[in-house]
């Protein structure tokens, strides 16, 4: 279990639209503990000590627009700074602490506890090394990107959205993505800056390939085949699509190691309402479960079992 986090309040730096529904928001921190890519932050609103919500019956009211338990963000960046240490995350709007999250101005408090869970394995055992992001599983794949950089890997970012503008990238207009998904291109400035290439997939075809990312990363591994030994895959988005990414890998004795998301009351081991099935051959049954928050959220594919055993 990971015990060198810390509770503190964070600045909001810059909370930046990115796409439709997507926002980049910037924390500064006066210091952070060392923290990898895979890695996610635990965010509330600042809340004093002595607030009461039965204080007055107007607080009781403006705080039922704020979500009561943290919510989990895979950190997308980290950068040290004269003044201390500046994090990124990277969110999609679609509840009640994402639409809290988008109110957020520069110099608003936030309350931020972090850095939670482990991180995705980096080596330089393997040549190639695949990203294959979905939606909001995006943003651990660019601190991700950024840290491979320092391996001698050849790096391709697969990036799924539903509909072009649902992308939260910065586009080439002219590295146009391959609607066959059988090239990568310097298409994005975000992974081009840290010498990856890129395949672009929409569910609509309004951009790149037309349909789900998994099947673009497919497409892609038959037009361009890599010795299993070769290659690593990394996968995070929504569970239909990592596990296809993971039961693709598994198949072919692919390495690959899947970020889980899993909705987090507590986010340090205590509640056990994230757990994760996983193959245990140290149980008799076979398999046993692990906890999202504190054992994941990065599990190796082929551990995970996706359907629950009776
Ligand atoms: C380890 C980990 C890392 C995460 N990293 C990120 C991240 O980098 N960026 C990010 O935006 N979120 C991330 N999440 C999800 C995040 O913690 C919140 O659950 C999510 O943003 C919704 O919070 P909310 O309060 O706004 O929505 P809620 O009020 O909790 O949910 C409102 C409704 O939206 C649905 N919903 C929830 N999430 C999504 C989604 N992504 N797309 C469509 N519908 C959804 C819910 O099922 C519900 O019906 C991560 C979760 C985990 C466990
Ligand atoms: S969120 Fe409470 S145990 Fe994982």
């Amino acid at each position: 279990m990971q015990r060198d986090r810390v509770i503190q309040t964070a600045h909001v730096v810059a909370n930046r639209r990115l796409c439709r529904d997507h926002y980049r928001l910037t924390f500064r921190l006066p210091m952070f503990p060392p923290a990898r890519a895979g890695q996610f932050v635990h965010l509330s609103p600042e809340r004093r000590l002595d607030d009461s919500p039965m204080e007055s019956h107007d607080r009781w009211v403006s705080e039922l627009d704020q979500p009561m338990l943290r919510r989990a963000f895979s950190i997308a960046g980290l950068r040290c700074t004269n003044t201390g240490v500046e994090v990124d995350v990277i969110y999609r709007v679609v509840g009640t602490a994402t639409r809290w999250m988008e109110s957020l101005r520069a110099g608003d408090p936030v309350s931020l506890l972090g850095p939670m869970g482990n991180s995705f394995p980096v080596s330089d055992r393997k040549p190639v090394a695949w990203l294959v992001a979905g939606g909001v599983g995006l943003p651990p794949m660019l601190w991700l990107a950024a840290a491979l950089q320092e391996t001698a890997k050849r790096v391709v970012a697969f990036c799924g959205a539903q509909t072009h503008d649902l992308l939260a990238l910065t586009l080439d207009p002219t590295a146009q993505p391959d609607g066959s998904a059988k090239t990568a291109t310097p298409s994005a400035k975000e992974f081009t800056k840290c010498g990856a290439d890129v395949v672009i997939s929409t569910d609509d075809g309004s951009l790149g390939f037309r349909g789900y990312v998994g099947s673009a990363m497919a497409a892609y591994h038959q037009a361009n085949p890599v010795a299993a030994d070769d290659l690593v895959v990394y996968t995070c988005g929504p569970e239909p699509m990592i596990r296809f990414v993971a039961e693709y890998c598994v198949a072919r004795r692919i390495e690959c190691y899947v970020c889980v998301e899993r909705n987090m009351a507590c986010g340090t081991g205590m509640c056990q309402s994230c757990v994760v099935p996983v193959r245990d051959t140290a149980d008799s049954t076979g398999w046993s479960y692990r906890l999202c928050c504190t054992d994941g959220p990065i599990f190796e594919a082929r551990n995970i079992l996706w359907e629950t055993p009776d």
